[in-house]
């Protein structure tokens, strides 16, 4: 019998990286751009709900910053690992308008964007091994993220009764069990997919528990200045050694512009440096050039919030006309999370009919809660208004049940 000719050469191997699973609503993305492909004339084009993508762009006065830089012909070679000063300034500066709240420019890191802060502070904080907690559901790549590197995520089921955040009553539960309180916990405020806030007493308590009990607080707060039920709170202002990470690229609207910032705790700081020169050298100097202008479009970008309000009343309005009357508080960020009625079917067949008969592309709640994500939807309402509102007339003659 001849035996399979055996390969001499022994089989490579992978890393813990290797078996990350996707970011999902990147295959909406797919499969709504296959959709619009497909589209014959007079069929109404896809209308995209279904990314975090604002679609107003960065402020003028950002691009204008950055016009400005590239005509000097600088070299815009690398910056500082932590960023430019004049940046790291302006950053302290508005945390001190926004909240109150003094933070040393030493403090600060600009990092390319809010993922590479996550990146940054992981490292630092945390080792292999170690348990990093988040509720659901949650943004994916904290988990993916963590998985990455080792790191092993811990996922507490939050319900209603505290908008699918963490609390410090569900900490104590967790500090009663055989594997006792995690080494971490991270927040976001408002949260994606969720669009819940925590308020100031709950996010204090969080910040006080996990300082107290020895768990590190990261607290993502990207979604800042798009709270649409009071302002803000900063886990800076209750807590020295949490870690709060932010980024241009969500009320600033600079995706593309890859840049964020981290306030770091005085023990995190030569360990970031390290890793930031090591890992990334520095944040692209041209985007430290805009964000830093950024700060001078705020009447711009209040506009820009006045077209996400009235999207979100107007989705907030005929959503349940659409067969999805349990929606989330929609506090804050640009999403509105939908519980499916039992008649809608699971979550990502809903998706699929929402697309082919209505042309609207929305993502699945499964990526961001694999328990219960089945039963829910997440709808972003940061494209053009005009879309928005397109979007509500198509989803009242929709009806998904
Ligand atoms: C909660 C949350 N954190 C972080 C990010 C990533 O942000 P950045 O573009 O700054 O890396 C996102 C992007 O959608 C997000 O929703």
């Amino acid at each position: 019998m001849n035996e399979p000719p055996r390969s001499s050469k022994p089989r490579l191997k992978q890393g813990a990286g290797a078996s990350l699973p996707p970011f999902l609503a990147m295959e909406v993305v797919a499969r709504a751009n296959r959709r619009e492909a497909r589209r014959r004339p007079g069929d109404p084009r896809v209308i995209r709900l279904e990314v975090g993508q604002p679609a107003s762009g960065a402020p003028a006065t950002a691009v204008a910053a950055a016009q400005r830089a590239l005509g000097r012909g600088l070299p815009l070679g690398y910056t500082e690992a932590l960023g430019l000063p004049s940046l790291r300034e302006r950053i302290a500066a508005h945390c001190r308008a926004t909240y109150g709240v003094v933070v040393s420019p030493s403090r600060i890191v600009v990092t390319t964007g809010a993922s590479g802060g996550f990146l940054l502070t992981f490292l630092a904080a945390f080792d292999p091994g170690d348990r990093i907690a988040m509720a659901s559901p949650y943004y994916p790549p904290y988990n993916n993220i963590l998985h990455a590197l080792g790191m092993r995520p811990v996922v507490i089921e939050a319900g209603p009764d505290t908008r699918y955040q963490p609390s410090v009553a569900l900490l104590e539960a967790m500090a009663d069990t055989a594997e006792g309180l995690p080494d971490g916990l991270i927040v976001a405020s408002p949260c994606n997919p969720a669009g819940t806030t925590l308020d100031r007493d709950e996010l204090s308590a969080l910040a006080r528990f996990c300082d107290a009990n020895g768990v590190r607080l990261v607290s993502d707060e990207i979604y800042h200045g798009l709270n649409w039920e009071g302002p803000p709170s900063t886990a800076s202002a209750f807590s020295d050694s949490a870690v709060v990470i932010n980024s241009f690229s969500k009320y600033w609207s600079m995706t593309g512009w890859r840049v964020g910032w981290a306030v770091l705790p005085d023990d995190l700081l030569p360990p970031v440096l390290r890793l930031k020169q090591n890992l990334f050298i520095s944040a692209p100097h041209v985007s430290q050039v805009a964000a830093e202008a950024a700060f001078d479009g705020t009447d711009e970008i209040e506009r820009t919030l006045a077209g996400y309000r009235r999207s979100r009343a107007h989705l907030l309005d005929t959503l349940p006309r659409a067969g999805l009357p349990r929606l989330l508080p929609a506090q804050g960020a640009f999403y509105i999370y939908a519980e499916l009625d039992g008649r809608s079917g699971d979550s990502d067949a809903f998706c699929a009919r929402l697309l082919e008969e209505a042309s609207i592309a929305a993502t699945p709640g499964i990526d961001f809660d694999a328990g219960r994500g089945h039963r829910f939807v997440r709808f972003s309402y940061c494209g053009p208004e005009a879309d928005m509102i397109e979007a509500a007339h198509r989803l009242a003659a929709f009806h998904g049940g």
